[in-house]
């Protein structure tokens, strides 16, 4: 299959997405920017409800009702911004341009459709020339993956666990050779090793077709070994966004330094691993001034009452927080995994 090895650069700005509510339109992601540099995996992680996965949906402009991208844009080099894309120049985007697994995508299969069927009618109805190549490169990924790609082509979503399932849809978001990719917590229905096994062969896809990758996960410890860019959400904004090893190694937000204490593995110290306190908001429970983090922050000032904190750089990165920084207090160990 022909590549063009140039990866394409991704600049989200201002954007703003709501769903309707019993108490109105309320903001799930508030004014993000954020920037994947061209040919780098950007991991995102943040507790559930973060956001996460209505940032994954706005990349492919794919927000459903209730919800709704209401301001800001997702410019990607080559495409434009796709949140001004409509109908069949979106459908063509979708899969072919910009690559995707939706959270829970092992359940989205058809039930009566093998696989291989349904990779054809993906490669046709993005008019794939050659569907011979299609169909080995499928297999040739699913192969690389563990599994018998012949035989998984052969076979329906119920002959599959829901491992196997998942990685047939990070196939899916892969063989169409776009040349971004959004995988939404692609590993969650497998054991830990696997999971970091998968991500690690993510990532030599991803060298070699000299993609732009984000990637939602759960677990930090194996994204940290994967990952060059880290974006740490909560209610909605991006908090901290830097290089993995800085932001891991001595993080500045503290959300992000209370989402390390509370992984062992990360932390460097099973003694000291400790949860996060407190509950992380959800659309009703936002607070509608001030800093979203600051009811759960530790060292939160009179200014975080009232006054959001912008974005701003520092120690490498950009930070979200009034505290000022660099801060003191690194975590222990400068190995992850
Ligand atoms: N269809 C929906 N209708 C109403 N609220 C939603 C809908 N989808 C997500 N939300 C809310 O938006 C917020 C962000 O959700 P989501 O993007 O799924 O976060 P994450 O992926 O980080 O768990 C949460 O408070 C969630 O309850
Ligand atoms: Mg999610």
């Amino acid at each position: 299959m022909e590549r063009h090895l140039t990866a394409p650069g991704v600049r989200i700005r201002g954007l703003t997405v709501v769903y309707n509510t019993p108490s109105g339109e309320l903001p799930a992601v508030s004014g993000v920017d954020l920037t994947l540099a061209p040919g780098t995996i950007t991991g995102v992680v943040g507790e559930s409800g973060s956001g996460k996965s209505t940032l994954a949906l706005s990349m492919l402009n794919a927000v459903q009702p209730p919800g709704r991208i209401s301001a800001g844009s997702v410019e990607i080099d080559g495409l434009g911004d796709v949140v001004r894309l409509r109908g069949e120049e979106l459908r063509r985007t979708r899969g072919r341009k910009v690559g995707y697994v939706f959270q829970a995508a092992q359940n989205s299969l058809n039930p009566l459709k093998t696989i291989g069927a349904q990779l054809l009618d993906l490669g046709r109805s993005h008019d794939v020339g050659d569907l011979r190549a299609l169909v080995r490169d499928a297999r040739e990924l699913l192969g690389r993956m563990g599994m018998d790609g012949a035989r998984v082509l052969d076979s329906r979503q119920h002959e599959l666990s829901g491992g196997m399932r998942q990685r047939v849809g990070i196939m899916f978001a892969l063989v169409l050779d776009a040349r971004v990719v959004v995988l939404d917590e692609p590993t969650t229905a497998l054991d830990m090793i696997t999971q970091a096994t998968i991500l690690r062969i993510i990532r030599e896809v991803h060298d070699e077709r000299a993609l732009t990758t984000l990637v939602i996960t759960h677990d930090v410890g194996a994204v940290a070994e994967v990952a060059d860019d880290l974006a740490v959400m909560y209610g909605g904004r991006v908090v901290e966004h830097g290089p993995v090893a800085e932001v891991l190694g001595a993080p500045e937000h503290p959300y992000t330094r209370g989402l390390i204490r509370a992984i062992p593995r990360l932390s460097g110290d099973l003694g000291l691993a400790r949860a996060l306190p407190g509950r992380p908001p959800t659309l009703g429970t936002l607070p509608a001034a001030g800093c979203v983090f600051r009811e759960r922050c530790e060292s939160s000032l009179d200014l975080c009452r009232t006054a959001e904190p912008v974005p701003a750089a520092r120690a490498g990165r950009t930070v979200a927080c009034h505290l000022p920084g660099p801060h003191a207090v690194p975590v222990k160990r400068k190995e992850y995994a």
